[in-house]
């Protein structure tokens, strides 16, 4: 098991809707978060508000997530943004291959070259891998396992080592169904066999694996119990502060 405080990651998404409202919302769960408290806490708002929260956030108190980057450091890509941009505002954690994103067109090649462009500026990449749905027979699992060495290809042990993985089944995202804390244990186990499997047993206690999924305040002790992650990555409960605030009250034992 990884050595890190658990790890809880808001993602706001496209919301809200202005930057005052950001700034409210910023400042009321930075407020949920204790100095001292064993418990690593993100912020993960979309890009225009990012430098505004930044200031907010003086010593890294509450540091934050881009939900996205592009995997070029500069040049002719309208609309994109780099690590080195993010870097520059003092992002330190950028979500990738997030479903919504994947259902955009995003694949799983274009996935590992943004994770190749978060190692070259130091910010630490979350990636999104989950099942679309469950089936009987189990086939699921290959879905994981498939994305899971699409985003290791060409990452070293210690390269991978400095990436957290998130686990998100689709069929949980937004809809209310959480994964019970015995599937997410399984799939903790599975995907630590996996990477025991393409790299070794060192790494695969390393690692770090979160669960996202409808969590929230009435399941978010369980889940983190029993399931075995270490940490959420939360999206409809990380717009209200006090939902939040109990969702990382439960990851603190
Ligand atoms: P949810 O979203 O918590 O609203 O299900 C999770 C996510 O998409 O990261």
């Amino acid at each position: 098991m990884s050595s890190h405080h658990p790890l809880v990651i808001g993602n706001w998404k496209m919301n809200p809707a202005t930057s005052a409202e950001a700034k409210a919302l910023f400042l009321a769960v930075r407020k949920k978060v204790k100095r001292d408290a064993p418990v690593s806490v993100v912020v993960a708002p979309p890009f225009p508000f990012i430098p505004d929260l930044s200031r907010l956030s003086p010593g890294g108190r509450l540091p934050l997530a881009a939900q996205d980057v592009f995997y070029e450091d500069a040049g002719a890509y309208t609309g994109e943004v780099s690590g080195s941009m993010l870097a520059s505002l003092g992002v330190s954690y950028v979500i990738i291959g997030h479903s919504e994103r994947r259902a955009l067109g995003e694949t799983d090649a274009q996935v590992n070259k943004k994770i190749l462009a978060c190692l070259r500026r130091k910010l630490t990449a979350v990636v999104c891998i989950g099942e679309r749905e469950r089936d009987l027979r189990g086939d699921f699992f290959s879905v994981v396992e498939g994305q899971l060495r699409a985003l290791c290809t060409g990452l070293s042990a210690r390269q991978l080592a400095a990436v957290v993985i998130a686990y998100e089944p689709i069929w949980a995202i937004g809809t209310g169904k959480t994964a019970t804390p015995e599937d997410v244990k399984e799939m903790q186990l599975f995907i630590t066999s996996v990477l025991v499997k393409l790299y070794d047993r060192a790494l695969g206690k390393r690692m770090r694996i979160i669960y996202g999924g409808s969590v929230k305040p009435d399941n978010a002790a369980a889940l983190h119990e029993a399931g075995g992650m270490q940490g959420f990555l939360v999206g409809g409960a990380s717009l209200k502060a006090d939902d939040f605030g109990a969702i990382i009250t439960s990851v603190i034992s």
